[in-house]
């Protein structure tokens, strides 16, 4: 990887799923690490799950294996938050989906990190304002919504709260690009920001279409996979539309939009799956049946293809 290097001193907190793979990004980027979890397992297990995650850039050659052993040099792994947060520059806040959780880290970050280190949260929806908003300093909190996993997706979404400073915003989009991430910019601080936004309005009408018997769970997968989801790592949704022709888009849109889900509710079928116990891949069953082979399969292919859609979507610099 061709990354400029990056000597930011960072802190991540929480060493789960999202965790580990941004300690990961920020240290091959050249940051100097530190990685705090409250569960030592969690912890202890960080840099053994980081050389699993290199091994698919290792095999397509995104980087060598002296890279693999300076990324993990460059993190240290912390015994408490004092740790953490000694000397540094950013903190960013990956521990479970709770506000309250959040809202009692983000107190103790304020107490224990340096005056001017910046605080993020990598909330999936949470609101900014709402995790900031008994701090003394909120103007120094915003989100950075990086994508699972974030080693792999480029794109992580900035989020600036109306507490927000240009200056860590500034900031945080500058720590970004310094490790080969591109920063995008949320400008208002709305509840699942940009993408998940997105994302979940599709996933409701695509739960819908299976409830109504219009098409099969693999059916309605398909069409995003071999259809319009083919082109959306090279074009997004607005430049399809001026490519269609904002004529056409709008004649759609007068008698269209009425036919499709816009229920506030989950909807009936994924409730009933719910409560049946039905939760995915997790649990063997979901919208599609999973078994521990096919999923481990599925995930040991979707990063090398990932990675390899991003080789010709985003070519190296000076290409
Ligand atoms: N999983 C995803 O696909 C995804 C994608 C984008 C954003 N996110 C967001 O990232 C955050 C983390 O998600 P995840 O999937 O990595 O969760 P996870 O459960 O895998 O990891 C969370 C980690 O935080 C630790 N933790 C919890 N409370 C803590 C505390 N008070 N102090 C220290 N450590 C603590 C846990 O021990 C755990 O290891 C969530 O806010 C989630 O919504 C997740």
């Amino acid at each position: 990887m061709t990354q400029a290097a990056s000597k930011h001193k960072v802190g991540v907190l929480g060493a789960g799923l999202m965790g580990h793979g941004i300690a990961q990004l920020l240290a091959l980027g050249g940051c100097p690490v530190t990685l705090f979890d409250q569960d030592p397992q969690m912890l202890a297990s960080a840099p053994e799950r980081i050389r699993r995650n290199f091994e698919v850039f290792l095999k397509l050659g995104m980087v060598a294996p002296e890279q693999v052993d300076q990324t993990l040099a460059n993190i240290t792994l912390c015994d408490d938050m004092a740790q953490l947060c000694a000397g540094r520059e950013f903190i960013i806040e990956a521990v479970s989906e709770n506000l309250e959780v959040k809202q009692a880290v983000f107190a103790v970050l304020e107490e224990l990190a340096p005056a001017d280190c910046i605080l993020a949260s990598n909330t999936s929806t949470i609101s900014i304002q709402k995790i900031a908003q008994d701090l003394k300093t909120p103007e120094r909190v915003l989100g950075t919504h990086f994508w699972n996993p974030p080693q792999v997706v480029p794109g992580v979404e900035v989020i600036k709260s109306p507490a927000t400073s240009d200056r860590a915003f500034a900031a945080m989009c500058e720590l970004l690009a310094s490790v080969g991430k591109k920063p995008i910019k949320v400008l208002k601080d709305v509840p699942g920001f940009i993408g998940n936004r997105m994302q979940h309005a599709l996933w409701r009408e695509a739960i819908q279409l299976v409830e109504r018997g219009i098409a099969s769970a693999e059916d309605v997968d398909d069409v995003v996979r071999y259809c319009f989801g083919l082109r959306m790592a090279f074009l997004g949704p607005l430049a399809t539309a001026d490519l269609a022709g904002l004529d056409l888009t709008y004649e759609i849109h007068k008698d269209f939009l009425a036919e499709l889900d816009c229920s506030p509710e989950p909807s009936p079928l994924l409730a009933e799956k719910y409560n049946a116990g039905q939760l995915g891949a997790k649990s063997g069953q979901g919208f599609h049946a999973w078994t521990p082979e096919k999923l481990s399969q599925l995930l040991a292919r979707r990063d090398e293809v990932l990675l390899r859609i991003l080789g010709v979507v985003l070519p190296p610099e000076g290409e």
